[in-house]
């Protein structure tokens, strides 16, 4: 097989689209679109997000300690890509699409209801790696529909249809 140099940027690839839900100082709920998420402990779990400094959630997450990773299915693509390209500075995009949330069990920031997989996260620790700063993040919880998950606890991620 030959070779060829490629591009660098996310060269890293496929890596889960999730939505990135957090709260700011005056309750205000906000979301946003992240691929930049993963998991990086596995005792205790953590997971990992990365968020650029001029996302409106950048503050909220850094001021409230928290933030929540909803897998997605495609069937929420429209609210995905919602989220995605507007921001939460300039109106309440979850009121605006209609988005179904509830409040976190452990953290202070709200779950989207119509997410599979609801992770909630305390942060403790965060490094600024370039143009993000990869929050690291302590499972609290783990929220999933109640039919993906066995009697040991364990979610059937097979049965979602993950965006890509
Ligand atoms: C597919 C996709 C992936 C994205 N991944 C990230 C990401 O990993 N980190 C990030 O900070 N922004 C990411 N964004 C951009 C934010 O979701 C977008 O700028 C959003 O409008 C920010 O909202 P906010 O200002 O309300 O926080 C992504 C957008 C899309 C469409």
């Amino acid at each position: 097989m030959d070779k060829k140099q490629a591009n660098s940027k996310s060269c890293l690839q496929p890596v889960p689209k999730v939505i990135v839900s957090c709260r700011g100082k005056n309750g205000e709920d906000n979301a946003l679109a992240v691929a930049y998420c993963c998991n990086c402990s596995y005792d205790p779990p953590m997971v990992m997000v990365g968020i650029v400094p001029s996302r409106h959630s950048y503050s909220m997450i850094k001021d409230s300690g928290c933030f929540v990773v909803n897998l997605v299915s495609k069937d929420y693509s429209e609210i995905f890509n919602y989220l995605g390209s507007h921001s939460g500075r300039d109106e309440n995009k979850l009121a605006k699409m209609n988005v179904k949330t509830a409040e976190a069990l452990k953290i202070n920031a709200p779950i989207l209801l119509d997410c599979p997989v609801n992770i909630e996260c305390k942060v403790v620790d965060s490094i600024v790696t370039g143009s993000h700063e990869m929050f690291v993040g302590k499972v609290e919880y783990v929220h999933a529909d109640a039919q993906l998950v066995n009697d040991k606890g364990n979610i059937d991620f097979s049965a979602v249809n993950f965006i890509s």
